[in-house]
């Protein structure tokens, strides 16, 4: 497992995952349909990534379509899908000469063949870049990601803390949480990486999504940058043992 353990004080580059919340209000509040405050959140989106690597942000994971969003009306998933691919296909060059690699994680069973078409070909055309780790977790569950790590783990060996996040590890590696934010005033994780944001700080803003800027993004990592992480631990004591999470079946 990797993660930002000074906090405060070290250069480490960050993992910064993002839940995207508050596209819908964005669009009913303007008389505008939900679908239209999806397409008005890919603004955002852009400027995130863009402003990411200057804030010493070196991956960052945003939540665009959770398992749970199936339970909406079928105009909207369809509108989502659409939007993902039209995304996907209006993007990959950007992003490929900006040094952007763009990955997917969640699962595919359940997506549309077009959808899943335009991932690997977003994938494949940004393989190279090194700029910004952009992860884009599309029919994500982080429940149904842990089963599926636990399972994996399980019949590799001895399941510890370790061997759990490599089996959660996607083409684009492992890496903890270091700052998780949430837009548009919810406090909750909804299913977005638990494991991972284990030690995560958390930093929660009004502003919906579609509103978000880099500036904003700027704010978030600044507080991040003021806090003091311990682990657990004492400041300025050094740990005197790491236990090493293992369960024996
Ligand atoms: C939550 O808003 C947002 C989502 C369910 C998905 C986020 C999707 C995008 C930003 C657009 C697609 C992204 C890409 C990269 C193609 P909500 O609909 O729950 O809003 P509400 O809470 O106001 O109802």
């Amino acid at each position: 497992m990797q993660s930002n353990l000074q906090g405060k004080t070290s250069p480490t580059p960050l993992h910064v995952g993002i839940i995207m919340d508050g596209n819908g209000r964005w669009g009913e509040r303007r008389g505008l349909t939900r679908t239209e405050g999806h397409h008005a959140g890919v603004d955002a989106v852009r400027r995130v990534m863009m402003a990411a690597p200057g804030l010493n942000i070196d991956t960052l994971t945003m939540f665009a379509f959770s398992s749970d969003n199936w339970k909406r009306p079928k105009p909207e998933v369809d509108g989502m899908m659409k939007l993902i691919e039209h995304y996907m296909a209006m993007e990959a060059q950007p992003f490929a000469d900006a040094g952007v690699r763009l990955t997917v994680i969640g699962r595919r069973d359940r997506l549309p063949r077009s959808t899943v078409a335009a991932i690997e070909k977003i994938e494949a055309i940004t393989a190279s870049g090194t700029m910004l780790n952009a992860r884009l977790a599309i029919d994500y569950s982080g429940r149904h990601a842990l089963l599926a790590a636990a399972a994996r783990a399980f019949w590799n060996g001895p399941v510890t803390a370790d061997s759990l996040s490599q089996a959660l590890a996607t083409g684009s590696g492992y890496r903890d949480i270091d700052l998780l934010i949430r837009t548009s005033g919810e406090q909750r994780l909804s299913d977005f990486l638990l494991w991972e944001s284990a030690y995560a700080e958390l930093w929660f803003t009004r502003t919906l999504w579609p509103d978000f800027t880099g500036e904003e993004l700027a704010d978030a990592v600044q507080a991040f940058r003021n806090r003091n992480r311990r682990f657990g631990g004492l400041p300025g004591v050094a740990p005197s043992a790491a236990p090493q999470l293992q369960v024996t079946t």
